[in-house]
């Protein structure tokens, strides 16, 4: 192995390709030769400097890889040189070399080729901790997923509508085909609707049971308003705000959960189990076609930073991925 590798280094703010260490497996890691890694939020935020990695991750960007197994850590037996694998990662998935651990590592479904595969970890992670692990979604109910088609949203409808409940999106306008051939139910366009005003009619004042939120302080009322009794809300990402003033009495009154959570913060036992846990959901389902990585572009590895400006302008519909040669 050299002793170097390409990546994608970030100076004052910007993306830029360079030469970077080549990671060597410790106990329990693959090395591995990536090509494709998923883009995330969080990759924006870490590039502008507001998101550093957890202590001992890489500090390059990316948080999710495919890509063959080049090396093995100590006591790793249940992978081969050669293996085609995807996975979650704490950093350093924008380089040609990718550290992840095997107990977070998933095998790509013949099916699926590696910028697809590469779409999957965070945001069906993420989704199926929010649904099923925090808010505990039953057959049968009616969950509303903000920002239905981001990247998490359209892992979101899939696993609800998978899990037999009915999902509900908020999007804007362009985008609530994609929604609905997802298997979303209702879609609103949030610019031209109050959300909590349709939720209330076409659920005939009920409510909803599970809402999934990323925007934060400007839905919390109509959030609170929108939930049925027993309601579950997940906050996910503030992309409206943190600080609103608020009414509290439809927390007691209807009995409303509230969860927060960041799946990166979460100790590596905590992303082993959630893996394991979607893995069994999820892989079989890639297979038969029921469940789908849903990729709205993918962008050679250089062009990284026009694919975090499409990311930046809310323009994308689905993933981005980057793809390594
Ligand atoms: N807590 C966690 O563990 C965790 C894990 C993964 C991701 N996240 C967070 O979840 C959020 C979604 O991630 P993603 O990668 O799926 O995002 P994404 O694919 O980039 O999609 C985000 C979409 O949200 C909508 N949006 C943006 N600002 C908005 C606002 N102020 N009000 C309403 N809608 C807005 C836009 O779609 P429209 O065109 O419909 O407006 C945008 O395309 C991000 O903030 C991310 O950081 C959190």
């Amino acid at each position: 192995m050299a002793t170097s590798m390409q990546a994608l280094l970030v100076k004052d703010g910007q993306l830029h390709t360079g030469q970077w260490p080549t990671p060597r497996p410790g106990p329990g890691e693959l090395l591995v030769a990536v090509k494709a890694a998923g883009i995330n939020r969080a990759d924006l935020l870490q590039r502008q400097g507001h998101y550093p990695p957890p202590e001992g991750a890489s500090p390059l960007l990316g948080l999710e890889v495919a890509g063959l197994v080049q090396q093995l850590g100590e006591g790793v037996t249940d992978w081969k040189v050669g293996d085609r694998v995807f996975g979650l990662l704490p950093g350093g998935g924008y380089a040609h070399y990718a550290l992840l651990h095997s107990q977070l590592a998933m095998r790509i479904p013949e099916e699926l080729d590696f910028s697809q595969a590469a779409a999957l970890p965070e945001v069906f992670l993420t989704a199926w901790q929010a649904l099923v692990w925090l808010a505990r979604l039953q057959a049968g109910e009616q969950v509303l997923i903000h920002a239905g088609a981001s990247g998490v949203g359209t892992a979101a409808i899939q696993l609800a509508r998978a899990l037999g409940a009915t999902p509900w999106v908020t999007a804007s306008a362009g985008k609530h085909p994609l929604c609905r051939e997802l298997g979303a139910g209702l879609c609103i366009d949030y610019k031209t609707e109050d959300f909590a005003e349709r939720v209330a009619q076409e659920s005939g004042g009920r409510g909803v049971d599970v809402i999934l939120d990323f925007i934060g302080a400007g839905y919390w009322q109509q959030n609170l308003q929108s939930l049925a009794l027993d309601g579950r809300l997940v906050l996910l990402a503030f992309l409206g705000g943190t600080r609103t003033e608020t009414n509290l009495a439809p927390l007691l009154r209807k009995r409303i959960s509230v969860f927060g959570s960041t799946l990166r913060s979460r100790p590596l036992a905590y992303q082993a189990a959630l893996t394991k846990d979607l893995a069994a959901f999820l892989l079989p389902r890639l297979k038969s076609g029921e469940l789908q990585p849903v990729l709205h572009r993918v962008y050679p590895w250089q062009e990284a930073a026009s694919a975090h400006q499409e990311m930046e302008q809310n323009a994308t519909a689905g993933k981005l991925v980057l793809a390594f040669s």
